[in-house]
């Protein structure tokens, strides 16, 4: 099946496919003439570095120096999975990959067929597949949505978590978070037993060191905005996405997800793309309150604060 997929990215040309968080846009990560392609299909702006997939732990070598113990047990802990570390770089790592930063972001996917594509090809950059700005791809549909229905993508149905890695930079210490995912600040700390820093997207620093987080990403043309906690869902051009309370108005724009935080991170961006093709105005989400405790919730606001447009 992945036959006609691997002659095309061994031919330098550029390939979606399914991961456990988004579908990815591959590339050779040693073919400059292929990652051009990735940049200019998504218009993405070209300093804004790529992430390198990998499908072994020794893959990392060719890409990284420095590989310190903490990243040793953090690769082994969690990988193949939804956490990409970022590493001091070796010289001969493009510098498209990298967008001339001195570090270099790497992660194994666990999606079966993204380890068996990478397997087979090798090292892959591959951002996020969608046009840049637009939601990430959680379904197959989204790829053909921006980038055209011939465009190759390997279907594999819906990924599993629907919201894009964790992004810890282990180059220096304290280790960063630049962009929380699925795997939280807390169990990366429960591993290594030091401190983690989570990075606001606000920062200057975390702009300067991961250029993607100054960007506002995700974004349907819908206004995305937070719903109040006192606030009732009754505006017919509105999409309401609920968590914790049950809707006292049941309708067509009014989600319920009953405390399933996993469930909203999946639907997400499908909900975002949904709301721009049936011509809602606005999306508003129940904010988020204090007690909420599940491990996804980081990621979550970080994603609606992005789409909202806001600096957090
Ligand atoms: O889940 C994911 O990570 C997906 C799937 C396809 O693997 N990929 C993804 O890639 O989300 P992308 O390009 O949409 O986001 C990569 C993020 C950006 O915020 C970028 O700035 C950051 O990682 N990044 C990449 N290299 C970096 C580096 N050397 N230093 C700091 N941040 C880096
Ligand atoms: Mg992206």
């Amino acid at each position: 099946m992945l036959d006609r997929f691997i002659r095309l990215l061994n031919d330098g040309e550029i390939v979606a496919f399914p991961t456990e968080t988004v579908y990815g846009l591959g590339a050779d990560a040693w073919n400059p003439s292929a990652i051009k392609k990735v940049f200019a299909r998504k218009g993405r702006p070209s300093d804004n570095p790529l992430i390198v997939h990998v499908a072994s732990i020794q893959s990392v070598d060719p890409f990284a120096l420095d590989i310190s113990d903490d990243a040793r047990k953090l690769m082994h802990h969690f990988w193949p999975g939804p956490l990409t570390l970022i590493f001091k770089k070796k010289p001969a790592v493009l510098d498209l990959v990298t967008a001339g930063l001195d570090t270099v972001a790497i992660r194994w996917p666990s999606h079966p067929l993204s380890q068996e594509l990478i397997a087979r090809t090798g090292p892959l950059v591959a951002p996020s597949a969608n046009s840049s700005g637009k939601p990430s791809p959680t379904k197959p549909e989204h790829v053909r949505e921006d980038f055209g229905d011939d465009f190759p993508v390997i279907d594999a149905g819906e990924t599993a978590i629907g919201l894009e890695s964790t992004v810890l930079d282990v180059s220096q210490e304290p280790y960063r978070i630049y962009r929380p995912g699925a795997i939280t600040a807390r169990e990366i700390e429960d591993v290594i037993h030091k401190n983690i820093l989570t990075v606001s997207s606000d920062n200057q620093e975390a702009a300067a060191k991961s250029p993607g987080t100054k960007y506002t990403h995700y974004a349907p043309d819908a206004a995305v905005r937070w719903l109040g906690a006192d606030e009732l869902p009754h505006d017919p051009d509105t999409l309401y996405l609920l968590h914790s309370r049950l809707p006292e108005q049941q309708g067509d724009n009014v989600i319920s997800y009953a405390g399933d935080f996993r469930k909203l991170g999946h639907e997400l961006y499908d909900r975002f793309r949904q709301a721009d093709h049936q011509g809602y105005r606005t999306v508003a989400i129940e904010v988020f309150t204090a007690d909420q405790h599940d491990s996804l919730v980081p990621a979550l606001v970080n994603r609606i604060q992005k789409a909202a447009g806001s600096k957090q």
